[in-house]
């Protein structure tokens, strides 16, 4: 999945590995949930904001600030968790069946897991092809290398067995298998030589690039050095993306963030030649971006660098002539655009010819432009900010009214050609075209009904792997090859894999509208086992957010839910995010935010209206600012509508985020700037931790923490959890925290057994106040 810009970008790293072993408080008196909750020291804190609906200023308590110092070294915060882990782990001995709620989800995970698969070193004597493998009871994935030949008889059997050997088990990338490589963070060198891999260790949204020979494997270990065994002594800290090696070999660039968990990291575009040591690299430009980006033309003669500073993810470009010039801290550049007035979504660069995906002109559903890159106004530099042309635009592909291009979903594909990927009603649709002329030549692949996935394309080639992943399908693989002589696109089958004993035509799916406060339909899609149409409880995931489109990827969680409960599970289109094209995102930004938390009641009383769930039988759950807009809806829905609230490393406090977090300035195209008068009005009217509302009866209440979440940090859900169970120590349904050890923002880095855990927890909580039970896994 595509997903380095989606969510909430990264807050200081909290280097929290803290030990939660200490004694439980005093108990007070027992809620009628029969759970006694901790006391939790309150503090004298107010904050005040200029408001223009009171024409002066506004303040807030704020009494658990103190949850936001790094957990580490506080010994309080520390009895606050171990305190908050006891009431949650009685809570969680009611389900005498935990450890088979567990085992079922484990089931679902019972297919073989083929991801990040591509062609590799496609210009050298041997091109190869990579993929990951994670089998059922397997914590990591293992790296395979396969020979075109063995990849393409791999085929025939539907990849029964692995074609290749393995090359990489990432469970040996330390002692404990706590480490994992980063999603699309593996890179070759063009000479096929050596095998670049991007490595979290600890969850953090920075990684650290480590290199090893293609001659030397990692498929057992007596060791566990940095790297693994074998890797070579050269790593570069501070990364989040791809490295980009120049034509010949010799070197390769790189973005690096200047320092760790600094609240002012500045990246930097940097420089190392291969066989030197990394202190010798050098900065080829520091400029000002929050976050930055390598494009990189198929000939390796020219670099792009793309920056946005906000999540509206407008961008600066840059383009460098790599021909001719050598690497220095003063190289030549041109700009493209200099000031963030548009979306730039690198797809490619053929001779002297840019081409990007963009929103110019108010194209918000997307389109294909190119600009001719003119050398003749290159000009030394090393910050950029100081170029400032502006190069014409040529549109290639107009911006269609009927359908969107999500972000970051047109590709150059073999030379000249170009993949882009539309949502028409809603479905995912593949069409060629001629990247020169803009001209349509084929339709790729069948669409697929209630089949929704994520595009794919590793290669650059005239081969290119593109993946699905839908709720009731895991892996679905195809690889495209284009051909010289037709001019046309041959589609393949590479593996389809289902969970064993399930096949997708068990599950139906049906889109629906919901009309919101305002008018709007909002379109959703309830998928179930069967055609029933009595009611049954329902559980309602939602985003809402940056312009996302919600895909129906497969999730094990919810699968298991589908399949072993007699249940509805809903997807939402809710505005914020890009389902419906790029207005559809920005009709709910800023202070029109509240609408997204409209469309998720229109949806929920919509599917009580259709009696297609029962009363209180409502899930309502997201995670990130999914979960900031599933707690929103819990604080304004009416009582009783929502039986259960999951906030998965959810931001319960915007003002946080916004104003007290790392780059929280990313935030404010989106979800309003606190200091400007009328969107903190608009702020404070939803911000969940601000609008908690006393005396009323909350569903039950389950906050999913990552410990070591450097994105959005897990004091958003101690502080929420604290203000819960402090307001409502009689609520009727339990207010508990979990604190997943050892994880981070995203599902990426997590153990399967993490994941696993947490979702038994869920669904322990679901039983629990839904009054349902688990039926036999089929
Ligand atoms: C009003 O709020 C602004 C913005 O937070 C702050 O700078 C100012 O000091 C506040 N004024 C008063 C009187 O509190
Ligand atoms: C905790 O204390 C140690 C030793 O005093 C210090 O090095 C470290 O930076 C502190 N960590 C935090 C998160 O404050
Ligand atoms: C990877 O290593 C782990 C830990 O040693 C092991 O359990 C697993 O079977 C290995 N996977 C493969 C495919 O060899
Ligand atoms: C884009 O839309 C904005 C707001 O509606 C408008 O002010 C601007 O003139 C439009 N720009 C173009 C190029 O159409």
């Amino acid at each position: 999945m595509r997903t380095f810009f989606l969510l909430l970008l990264a807050c200081t790293t909290v280097a929290s590995f803290c030990s939660i072993t200490q004694a439980a408080d005093a108990p007070s008196k027992p809620s009628s949930s029969g759970l006694v909750y901790p006391k939790v020291k309150r503090v004298n804190k107010q904050w005040s904001f200029r408001s223009a609906k009171a024409n002066g200023n506004v303040t807030y308590d704020d009494p658990y600030v103190w949850l936001e110092q790094p957990p580490a070294n506080d010994t309080a915060i520390q009895q606050f968790l171990s305190n908050q882990a006891s009431v949650t782990e009685s809570y969680m001995k009611r389900c005498s069946n935990l450890k088979q709620i567990q085992q079922s989800i484990q089931q679902a995970t019972d297919y073989d897991e083929y991801d990040e698969m591509g062609l590799f070193a496609e210009t050298s004597a041997s091109p190869f092809y990579l993929y990951t493998l994670k089998r059922v009871g397997e914590q990591r994935p293992t790296w395979y290398k396969a020979s075109v030949a063995e990849f393409q008889a791999g085929k025939k059997t539907n990849f029964a067995n692995p074609p290749g050997k393995p090359f990489l088990n990432e469970s040996l990338l330390t002692a404990d298998g706590s480490a994992n490589i980063v999603a699309q963070g593996v890179n070759i060198s063009p000479d096929g030589k050596i095998f670049c891999y991007l490595v979290s260790g600890d969850n953090s949204d920075f990684a650290t690039w480590y290199f090893r020979s293609i001659n030397t494997p990692l498929v057992s270990a007596k060791t566990f050095p940095k790297g693994g065994e074998g890797s070579l002594p050269v790593n570069i800290p501070f990364n989040q993306q791809d490295v980009k090696w120049t034509a010949d070999s010799k070197g390769f660039f790189y973005v690096q963030a200047q320092t760790n968990g600094d609240a002012n990291a500045n990246f930097m575009l940097r420089y190392h030649k291969w066989g030197t040591s990394t202190d010798k690299d050098i900065t080829v430009v520091k400029p000002r971006p929050i976050f930055l980006q390598m494009g990189m033309s198929y000939d390796g003669r020219w670099l792009h660098l793309l920056g946005f500073i906000d999540q509206s993810f407008k961008q600066f470009a840059y383009a460098c002539l790599l021909d001719g010039q050598p690497v220095s801290e003063n190289m030549k550049w041109i700009s493209i655009s200099p000031d963030y007035d548009y979306q730039v979504y690198y797809i490619g660069t053929v001779d002297n010819t840019f081409y990007f995906q963009t929103d110019q002109g108010n194209a918000t559903n997307g389109k294909v432009v190119k600009a001719h890159l003119d050398w003749s106004k290159a000009r030394s530099t090393n910050t950029l900010t100081d170029i400032k042309d502006r190069l014409q635009l040529q549109e290639v592909v107009k911006e269609r009214d009927d359908a969107l291009i999500p972000q970051v979903n047109a590709f150059a594909y073999a030379h000249d050609k170009l993949i882009i990927n539309y949502i028409e009603s809603g479905k995912d649709t593949l069409y060629l075209y001629d990247l020169k002329t803009g001209k349509q030549l084929q339709h790729l692949l069948p669409t697929e009904t209630g089949s929704f996935g994520l595009l794919r394309v590793y290669s650059e080639s005239k081969r290119a792997v593109v993946s699905y992943s839908a709720w009731n399908t895991p892996t679905k693989i195809f690889e495209l090859e284009y051909s010289k002589t037709t001019g046309q696109v041959q589609s393949s089958t590479v593996t389809i894999q289902n969970v064993r004993g399930s096949k997708a035509s068990d599950f139906s799916i049906e889109q629906l509208f919901a009309t919101s406060k305002d008018g709007t339909k909002v379109p959703y899609y309830v998928t179930q086992k069967g055609k029933g149409k009595e009611c049954r409880p329902t559980w309602v995931h939602g985003y809402g957010a940056y312009g996302y489109k919600e895909s129906l990827f497969f999730f094990p969680a919810f699968f298991t839910f589908l399949n072993d409960y007699n249940s509805r599970f809903v997807w939402t289109a809710l505005r914020g995010g890009g389902d419906e094209g790029g207005k559809w995102h920005l009709d709910a930004t800023t202070t029109h935010k509240q609408r997204t938390y409209d469309d998720w009641i229109a949806i929920l009383e919509d599917l009580e209206r259709r009696k297609l769930s029962c009363p209180g039988q409502l899930i309502v759950e997201g995670g990130s600012a999914g979960g900031m807009a599933a707690l929103a809806v819990t604080n304004q829905a009416r009582q009783g509508l929502i039986g259960v609230v999951f906030g998965i490393r959810a931001v319960t406090d915007y003002f946080l985020i916004a104003l007290r977090s790392r780059l929280g300035q990313a935030q404010w195209s989106e979800f309003g700037n606190p200091n400007i008068p009328a969107e903190f009005d608009a702020i404070r009217a939803w911000s969940p931790l601000q609008n908690t509302v006393k005396g009323k009866q909350y569903p039950a209440m389950l906050l999913a923490a990552g410990q070591d979440d450097d994105r959005v940090s897990p004091a958003h859900s101690y502080k929420m959890i604290a203000q819960m169970q402090y307001e409502h120590p009689n609520n009727k349904h339990p207010l508990l925290l979990y604190v997943a050890s050892g994880t981070g923002h995203t599902a990426a880095g997590t153990s399967t057994e993490g994941a696993t855990l947490q979702a038994a927890h869920q669904f322990c909580m679901i039983e629990q106040a839904l009054g349902i039970k688990q039926q036999a896994a089929s």
